[in-house]
């Protein structure tokens, strides 16, 4: 105990002597997983049958979580999720299980929910209480000014910057950089990505050590555990609980949510609605959230009556916008092992932003971290994964429903990766300037052979193209080793599907709330955004709410 504390201090000590241009407000204690929340989690089974809440949270994900919390803090409120806890599925819990989980063979339970795109990109999202956040690398990093000017509504900044410090109090810390994330930062700088930025949660040009969800311990401390900010007496989750359909009511003049369908583990419906001025709040991610609008009757007309679905509610653009960053990437194979390592390192410049893993070997590949599902392939040592993603992107492409009636099989969706020549050109600079890091002196050491250029390194999988100038041979790779960043968004758009207070247009008392209305993906990597915009979106309703005047509390 008094070790570990001393090494925290000495650790804290560096930190202020090598970074010293940090942002410091408070990070997070490295502490225990805490599990808290679980005195108000309940299995669906063992929920009635109708009850009545003043909100209603679908989705307990990477945004779920934090609004459901903040808006008990006066209010009653639901939140249901359709995975299990996070306890049940402990490789959710240690950065060692990250591969693990997306190895694990989908049976409809397990955390990481597989999906194909209609190109035939391997993907997943979470299904497990924190969602998405419990699947992920953990890199924390804020949004980029542009993300809001172009989001297409006005922002509060200084309630943004309150609800990121909320997270970050929370569940962010900084990180204690791995040899190889640091020795990748060195071959950034070199390579031309300045200035060295430090320890910085902001979006800069530049190479920075960012947050991460992961403790020096390696535990994830994800969404779920914003759930202990939340007042308990208020607070109740629902695991094992899929919602179906959305409850409408309306007359003449106006069309309103009540409620939501939802059912448990044995099948069995259930229904909660809300009372008086309360509301819906859809934060079941950017699949999620579109496909129940869609399966609700909420979505293009034309689209709705084709499946036979009775329209409720004409807007076009549900589904619409659908974007996926693709992942440009190299692995190679050291000759000699490497410690495993999340991304803690991330290279910033106005076209392009890369990162690094280590990884494990491993013997059955982890769904969608290659691109094709198709591949069975095995890598017997540890390797160090360089990734890149561009801002955006400016393709896109749409979802549609499988099934017009079960919400349990999963919608099509389809990005059009590369679509937009700007993608391509793009993904061009990004992957030429892995080229130059490769070349770098800090990277020499991890090649097996003394050759020239990037000769000598042992790539697994496609080499990177040797020839710097060649811009074709660069446009094939990119467009060969199309995989998924996992940072998949759109289908309900702010300042199209819904309003600058992520209303619903059209629709009384329903909200989105997730990352299905943005239109690009902010900063390096979206989860420190989606966080924010869980905790901002539940401030901006308690203030609506205790300013209201005709409401009835
Ligand atoms: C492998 C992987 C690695 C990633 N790495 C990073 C990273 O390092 N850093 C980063 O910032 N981002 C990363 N991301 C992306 C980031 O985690 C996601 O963009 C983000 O978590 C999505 O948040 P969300 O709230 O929109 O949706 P989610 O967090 O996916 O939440 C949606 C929730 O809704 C539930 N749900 C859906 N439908 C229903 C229904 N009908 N009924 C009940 N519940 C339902 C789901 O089970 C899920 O829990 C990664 C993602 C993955 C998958
Ligand atoms: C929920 O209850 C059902 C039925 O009793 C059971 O099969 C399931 O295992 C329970 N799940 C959890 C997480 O307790
Ligand atoms: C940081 O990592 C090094 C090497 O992995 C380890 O020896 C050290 O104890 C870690 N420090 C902290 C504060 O976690
Ligand atoms: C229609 O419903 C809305 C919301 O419930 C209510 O405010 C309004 O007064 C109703 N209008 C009529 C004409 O009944
Ligand atoms: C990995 O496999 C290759 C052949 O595929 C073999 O030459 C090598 O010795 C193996 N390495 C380890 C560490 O097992
Ligand atoms: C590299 O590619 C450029 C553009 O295609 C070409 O002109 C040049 O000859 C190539 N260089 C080598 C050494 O192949
Ligand atoms: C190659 O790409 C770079 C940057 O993407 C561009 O500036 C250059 O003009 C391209 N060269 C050719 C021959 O297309
Ligand atoms: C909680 O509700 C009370 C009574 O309506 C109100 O005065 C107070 O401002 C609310 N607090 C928050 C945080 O919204």
């Amino acid at each position: 105990m008094e070790k570990s504390r001393n090494s925290v201090i000495l650790f804290l000590f560096y930190l202020s002597v090598f970074y010293p241009q940090t942002d410091v407000h408070s990070f997070a204690t490295p502490s225990d997983h805490d599990f808290s929340y679980m005195k108000f989690v309940y299995n669906a089974t063992d929920l009635p049958s109708e009850e009545v809440y003043d909100y209603i949270v679908v989705g307990g994900g990477t945004a779920g979580c934090p609004l459901a919390a903040t808006l008990s803090v006066n209010y009653s409120v639901l939140l249901l999720e359709k995975g299990s806890v996070p306890s049940a599925y402990p490789s959710v819990l240690h950065h060692d299980g990250i591969l693990t989980t997306l190895t694990l063979e989908d049976n409809g339970k397990t955390p990481a929910e597989r999906f194909t795109s209609e190109e035939g990109v391997a993907n997943v999202r979470g299904r497990v209480l924190g969602g998405s956040s419990m699947l992920n690398i953990g890199v924390y990093s804020r949004a980029e000014k542009e993300f809001y000017a172009e989001s297409g509504i006005e922002w509060d900044m200084d309630l943004v910057k309150r609800a990121y410090e909320w997270i970050e109090n929370s569940i962010v810390f900084l990180p204690n950089v791995s040899r190889w994330n640091s020795v990748v930062k060195q071959g950034l700088l070199e390579a031309g990505i300045g200035p060295n930025n430090g320890f910085n949660l902001n979006h800069i040009p530049g190479t920075k050590v960012t947050g991460s969800i992961f403790d020096n311990e390696g535990r994830r401390h994800g969404a779920a555990e914003l759930l202990n900010r939340a007042d308990p007496e208020n607070m109740r989750v629902a695991v094992h609980a899929t919602v179906e359909r959305i409850i409408f009511s309306s007359n003449a003049s106006s069309l309103s949510a009540r409620g939501i369908v939802y059912s448990d583990s044995h099948g069995k419906s259930h229904k909660a609605f809300v009372r008086g001025n309360g509301e819906v709040i859809l934060s079941a991610g950017a699949i999620g959230s579109p496909q129940l609008l869609l399966l609700s009757g909420v979505g293009p007309k034309s689209y709705l009556s084709s499946v036979k679905i009775p329209v409720v509610h004409h807007e076009p653009n549900i589904g619409q916008f659908m974007r996926d960053n693709p992942r440009y990437y190299i692995t190679i194979l050291p000759p000699s092992p490497l410690v495993p390592s999340g991304g803690q390192t991330v290279g910033i410049t106005r076209d392009f932003y890369i990162e690094t893993l280590a990884g494990p070997p491993f013997s059955s590949t982890p769904f969608s971290l290659f691109p094709h599902p198709s591949i069975r392939i095995k890598i017997n040592s540890t390797f160090g994964h360089i990734v890149g993603k561009f801002p955006g992107p400016s393709s896109y492409g749409s979802l549609t429903l499988q099934s017009s009636s079960d919400v349990k099989v999963g919608p099509n969706v389809r990005f059009n990766y590369y679509a937009h020549p700007l993608d391509l050109a793009r993904c061009v600079s990004g992957t030429r300037k892995i080229g130059d890091l490769l070349r770098t002196n800090s990277l020499k050491p991890f090649k097996t052979q003394d050759l020239p250029g990037v000769e000598g390194f042992n790539f697994f999988g496609l080499p990177l193209p040797m020839n710097q100038t060649d811009n074709a041979s660069f446009e094939k790779f990119c467009r060969e080793t199309t995989a998924t960043f996992w940072h998949y968004h759109g289908g309900c758009l702010m300042g199209k599907v819904v309003d600058g207070d992520l209303r619903v247009r059209g629709i009384n008392t329903l909200r989105v709330v997730d990352g299905s209305t943005f239109n690009l993906s902010p900063g390096t990597n979206p989860q420190a955004t989606l966080m924010m915009l869980g905790r901002y979106a539940g401030l901006k309703m308690l203030k609506e709410r205790s300013t209201c005047k005709g409401c009835s509390s």
